[in-house]
Formats: structure tokens, sequence, C-alpha cells
């Protein structure tokens, strides 16, 4: 394991201003950073991407066919929709950790189902900024 791509969905890039009692108050720079510096002391390659936009998402998902060892993606609410999204990562076929900032679990009805759920290995939610750590870690040990 050397090259993980992080994808971040919609909304993912007002973290900090979006609600901040659900979300936390950090601002998405310094989840980026978070994410870089766990990556350099465990001595892999990341590459952390955000997009609004549907189709870029699974634009990205399959670049990294050639290009990732591994994906980590938060969908956002594209979780709980998005059956492209979910068919572009058993197309591509890396080994892939769905995270959530929040507890998906606790919330609304209609955050608990994820399509991305039913190809992603593991689903780490509701530890914040801690949960792409927890994801580059597992993926580490098990690659
Ligand atoms: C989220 C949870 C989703 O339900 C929501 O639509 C988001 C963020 C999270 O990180 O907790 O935008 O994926």
């Amino acid at each position: 394991m050397k090259k993980i791509l992080v994808i971040n969905g919609p909304n993912i890039n007002l973290t900090g201003i979006r609600e901040p009692d659900v979300y936390g108050s950090r601002p998405y720079d310094s989840l980026v950073g978070f994410i870089h510096d766990k990556a350099a002391s465990m001595g892999l390659e990341v590459c952390v991407y955000q997009s609004n936009h549907e189709g870029c998402i699974i634009d990205r998902i399959q670049q990294a066919l050639t290009e990732s060892d591994a994906i980590i993606i938060n969908p956002a609410a594209y979780t709980h929709t998005s059956i492209a999204i979910l068919d572009a990562l058993k197309a591509v076929g890396l080994p892939t950790v769905e995270v959530h900032l929040s507890d998906i679990s606790q919330r609304e009805e209609f955050r608990r189902f994820s399509y991305v759920s039913l190809y992603a290995e593991k689903t780490i939610s509701g530890h914040g900024f801690d949960g792409y750590a927890m994801a580059m870690e597992y993926l580490a040990e098990k690659y």
C-alpha cells in the first residue's frame, strides 16, 4: 500500500462553516493538512480531492485505476443517493474505506442507508477528522 486517494464529496469543502455542531468548527483546509500529516507519518502518499459534482467524483474514481492503490471516500450526500458512485467504485475494484465526519446512524432516517457501503470494505462514521486517520491506518495495516 503506497498511494491513497482521498475523495470528499459535496459541501465537505465548507467543513468548519456548515453546521459546526454536526461537523465541527475546524476548516476544510485543516482537514486536508491533517490528512497529509497523518499520511506522511505513516509513509503513505496521499492525494486529497474534493468535488461538489457527482460526475467529477466518478471521473476521479476511474482515474484511480491507474494512479492509486486504495480509496478513502466521504461521498457526503451522494452516500445516500448515488448508484453511479457505487458502480464506479465496483468497476475500479480498489480497496475502499468509507468515512463520515458525523455518525450517520444516529441522524435522520434518510442518512442511515449508504450505497457506498455495499462496496466499501469498512465504514468509519462519527469520528470527525480522526476517521480519515483510522481509514489510513486500516489500509496501511491490511495491504
Ligand atoms: C457526511 C454525512 C452525510 O449524510 C452528509 O450528507 C454530508 C456529510 C459526513 O461526513 O458526516 O454531507 O458524509
